[in-house]
């Protein structure tokens, strides 16, 4: 079986997750020291939607999705997930006040919200199956059966089937990172976010990790952003296009609005650098 063929398992139901998969984020503001990183974004993202943001290397994107994840703390705004605030509860007496969370609250708050990263960091001791099971028995107390139960399937669903048994060492790139996808997939997640998660490829691998998202992103049983570089992607796949540029959302849009229609100079100048591979006729995947 190719690899291409393997992508055609269904994605469709992989986490349909109960209950509300909304993202909400408001006048988000967040300093390294005395350097404003995010200046005030507001964005909203509803249930099984896939919003792609894009932006020049440094405009905060990142930062951003930390911020979601309460990997960052912020200093000014909210970030609600499934209608609760990530990370703090509100002070009370205190208007306008955040108070942080014990870590416990964090990480049962953090469990709902998957992120794959550039870096796959699977554990080399361990197979596929095993990393993709570790989450659901730590986090989602899972007995070791039916985790072990729930990673095949998911490991299934990103065309792992054959290779569930290999260690990391002995998989390609894009095999490793549709086994981290997995890893996210199987904690069940509300929202899934991706952080240029085909950066580290080499070409070749890059459309088999896409194909997963695209599958995925058309099952609409979770909520995604994504940031990426892939032009044709975003094109293709995001129901919204966010662009950010200096800590702040410039522009968003559909698809065909911000590649076809830019309305900023910021935004016109950014998209020059891909016009070659936007005009490209071809599918991404
Ligand atoms: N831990 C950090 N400490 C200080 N500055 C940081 C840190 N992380 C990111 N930055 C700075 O914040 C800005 C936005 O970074 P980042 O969110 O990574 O942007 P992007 O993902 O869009 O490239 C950059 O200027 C970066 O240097
Ligand atoms: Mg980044």
């Amino acid at each position: 079986m190719t690899d291409a063929a393997a992508l055609a398992p269904d994605l469709t139901g992989a986490t349909a997750s109960q209950g509300d998969r909304s993202v909400v984020v408001k006048d988000l503001h967040k300093w390294f020291g005395a350097f404003e990183v995010l200046r005030g974004v507001d964005l909203t993202v509803a249930p099984g939607e896939v919003v792609v943001i894009v932006g020049p290397s440094g405009s905060g994107k990142t930062t951003l999705l930390r911020c979601i994840n309460f990997l960052e703390e912020y200093q000014g705004g909210r970030v609600y997930v499934g209608g609760k605030l990530m990370g703090y509860r509100e002070a009370g007496a205190q208007a306008g006040k955040l108070v942080r969370l014990p870590d416990r609250d964090v990480s049962r708050a953090r469990a709902d919200v998957a992120m794959v990263f550039q870096a796959f960091n699977l554990f080399p001791h361990m197979t596929a199956l095993e990393n993709v099971a570790l989450g659901p028995m730590k986090v989602r107390h899972l007995s070791k059966a039916e985790a072990h139960e729930r990673a095949r399937t998911v490991l299934a669903r990103v065309g792992l089937a054959d290779r569930m048994s290999s260690y990391p060492s002995k998989l390609s790139g894009g095999q490793q990172q549709r086994v981290a996808i997995a890893r996210a997939l199987a904690m069940n997640p509300k929202v899934m976010l991706f952080d240029e998660v085909t950066s580290a490829l080499d070409p070749e691998l890059v459309g088999e990790v896409l194909g997963v998202m695209k599958q995925l992103a058309e099952s609409h049983g979770v909520t995604m952003l994504v940031v990426t570089h892939e032009m044709l992607f975003a094109r293709d796949v995001a129901d919204r296009v966010v662009f950010m540029d200096s800590g702040k959302i410039v522009e968003e849009g559909a698809p065909a609005a911000i590649f076809g229609n830019p309305r900023t100079d910021r935004l016109r100048s950014f998209l020059k650098r891909f016009q070659g591979a936007i005009q490209d006729e071809r599918p991404t995947v």
